[in-house]
């Protein structure tokens, strides 16, 4: 038998695939396709204070090998969400994490403080790659500074782990983790989406309702990967790593890297058994290749 746990420090996962925010509901949605207690962990949709209608339609496109979405984080609310959703995800054998929006600083808080009032959440994620209206439609993630203080300012009313979400958005994503590090996070996950266009060429109108949308899929894993392996050599907390994970081979790629675990985000629209399916493929990996603990392989690429 092979062990596939990870070990966060902060919280240990029976297995490193976490299903990602936005492509996998509130996770219930999924729950009469198999066994949720299956998962590493899952992180649901990002969550702001109340709840949102999102950006107007069409919200989707889809390009040769990647998905372009402008959801904008259409949501429930914290309340509703806590209320209706909490009390059955807990009853899940699974580490379930909130994934918390803000369109400041402030509301970070507010919705951190909020669901930290509640039991059955093993931790936060904090996507600071929402757009602050303050800060003209900057997100924190795009400036370390803006990224330590919002970083600091939920750590301040919250005593849940905080895995701090970045966006590959920036020339250096390397200072994003540092600030985000700095400021007491215990974890980063990364990539958010890429920035895209998608145009219908006869209206020559953008394809998304939003213009501007982000790209996810297989087209972003090597820009993905990249990234993980540059922040993975500079932070010293557990980096999760995502963007493109379609396969076992591909989550196994990202651990080389340097990634604790991994998440997986629009293979859930693909093919909703993706994860069960990557979990039973590293196991079958570890197992032909030897290995006692899958962990064995994080960060242990040659160069
Ligand atoms: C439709 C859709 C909705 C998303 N919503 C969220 C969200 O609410 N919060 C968040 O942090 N990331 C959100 N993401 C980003 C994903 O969690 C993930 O970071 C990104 O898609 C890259 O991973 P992937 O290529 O495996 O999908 C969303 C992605 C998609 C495709």
């Amino acid at each position: 038998m092979v062990d596939l746990s990870s070990d966060l420090g902060f919280l240990r996962l029976k297995n490193p695939v976490i299903a990602a925010s936005g492509t996998f509901g509130y996770g219930l949605e999924f729950q009469p396709l198999y066994d949720l207690s299956q998962l590493g962990g899952l992180v649901v949709k990002g969550l702001y204070f109340k709840p949102r209608e999102g950006n107007p339609p069409p919200r989707l496109a889809e390009t040769p090998c990647g998905l372009i979405n402008s959801i904008g984080l259409q949501g429930i609310g914290v309340e509703a969400f806590c209320q209706e959703v909490l009390p059955k995800l807990a009853l899940l054998e699974t580490a379930i994490i909130a994934n918390v929006c803000g369109e400041e600083e402030e509301e970070y808080a507010r919705v951190a403080e909020y669901l930290s009032r509640h039991q059955g959440l093993a931790a936060l994620e904090l996507n600071i790659s929402c757009p602050n209206v303050r800060a003209g439609g900057k997100c924190p993630a795009q400036d370390p500074e803006a990224t330590y203080r919002t970083v600091k300012r939920v750590k301040q009313v919250s005593p849940l782990p905080l895995i701090t979400k970045l966006s590959p958005n920036v020339t250096d994503i390397t200072a994003v983790a540092l600030a985000a590090e700095e400021a007491g996070s215990e974890a980063v996950s990364l990539v958010n989406t890429f920035l895209a266009l998608a145009i219908d060429l006869e209206s020559r109108k953008p394809k998304l309702g939003n213009v501007l949308g982000g790209l996810s899929g297989p087209a972003i894993k090597p820009l993905a990967l990249r990234m993980v392996f540059e922040v993975a050599r500079q932070v010293k907390i557990p980096v999760i790593g995502l963007g493109g994970i379609f396969s076992y081979q591909d989550a196994l790629e990202f651990m080389v890297a340097g990634a604790s675990a991994v998440e997986v985000g629009t293979a859930n629209f693909v093919n909703p058994l993706a994860c069960p399916e990557i979990i039973k493929g590293l196991e079958d990996w570890a197992e032909s290749h030897g290995l006692n603990r899958l962990s064995e392989i994080v960060g242990s690429l040659k160069v």
